[in-house]
């Protein structure tokens, strides 16, 4: 990656990796063949977010949809990202990169929520780059859960209910699982799709979007530099007259 420095980081990436089965295909491979090559271009992004600068990168790693492919591929793609957990944790550690999984975890097996748990609790004090991996999420399913928890809360609490009626956007983002993290302010979808497949459906409301055409396992440093010097080109108005 060129050294040269680019002007206005983005404080939270996050980045929809599409385009691994194809880039399987076309070299006449099984579609995990090119999970495992994805899994190249995540640790790129990683290294390159850290030299960059930017202090949140979020990764759509499995969508609550991805859970109706065929159980050989959920199988090996949830093997593999415990596997790449496992292995990457300690460099990770070392450069200060705290380690999220943020997502639908009651549907993820014992064993990976134990792996994911130790990881998370090894690097949670480390401040240079939040690392967030999306894992059996969804946009829709993330506004239902708080709103389930805000009528629960009411329930639980009828001297709250008032204040919760009173409340604003930002009280509504308390109950949404990504509380705390700051919304992205630039989304970069991989292999020249146009969508945003119910991802982050409240959290990108003013998200800078970016479509590019490279396959998420091509997608390496000198692509993401290219997306934030996009980014910085960006003009954000969020609806109001400059
Ligand atoms: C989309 O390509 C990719 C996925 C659903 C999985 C992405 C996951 C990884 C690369 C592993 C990440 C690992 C960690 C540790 C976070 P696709 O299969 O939809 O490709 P296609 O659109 O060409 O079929």
């Amino acid at each position: 990656m060129s050294t040269e420095s680019i002007s206005n980081i983005p404080v939270h990436v996050s980045l929809i990796m599409d385009g691994n089965g194809r880039w399987a295909k076309e070299r006449g491979q099984e579609r995990v063949y090119g999970h495992i090559e994805g899994v190249e271009s995540v640790r790129a992004c990683v290294e390159a977010a850290v030299q960059t600068g930017v202090r949140y990168l979020s990764l759509y790693a499995f969508s609550e949809e991805n859970w109706n492919r065929p159980q050989a591929e959920v199988t090996a793609l949830m093997e593999l990202m415990v596997k790449a957990m496992a292995a990457e944790m300690g460099i990770l550690n070392k450069n200060g990169v705290r380690f999220v999984v943020i997502g639908n975890r009651g549907r993820l097996s014992a064993e990976i929520n134990a792996s994911i748990d130790e990881c998370m609790d090894m690097t949670a004090d480390n401040d240079v780059l939040t690392l967030i991996v999306f894992l059996s999420y969804s946009g829709k399913w993330d506004i239902l859960q708080a709103a389930k928890k805000m009528a629960a809360e009411m329930l639980e609490f009828p001297e709250k209910v008032d204040s919760i009626l009173e409340m604003g956007v930002d009280g509504f983002d308390r109950y949404l699982v990504t509380a705390g993290i700051p919304d992205p302010d630039l989304i970069v979808r991989t292999s020249g799709e146009s969508r945003l497949s119910n991802y982050l459906l409240w959290q990108g409301a003013y998200s800078e979007l970016l479509f590019v055409d490279t396959l998420w396992p091509d997608f390496r440093k000198e692509e993401f530099r290219k997306a934030l010097e996009s980014y910085a080109k960006r003009d954000r108005r969020y609806g109001k007259v400059k």
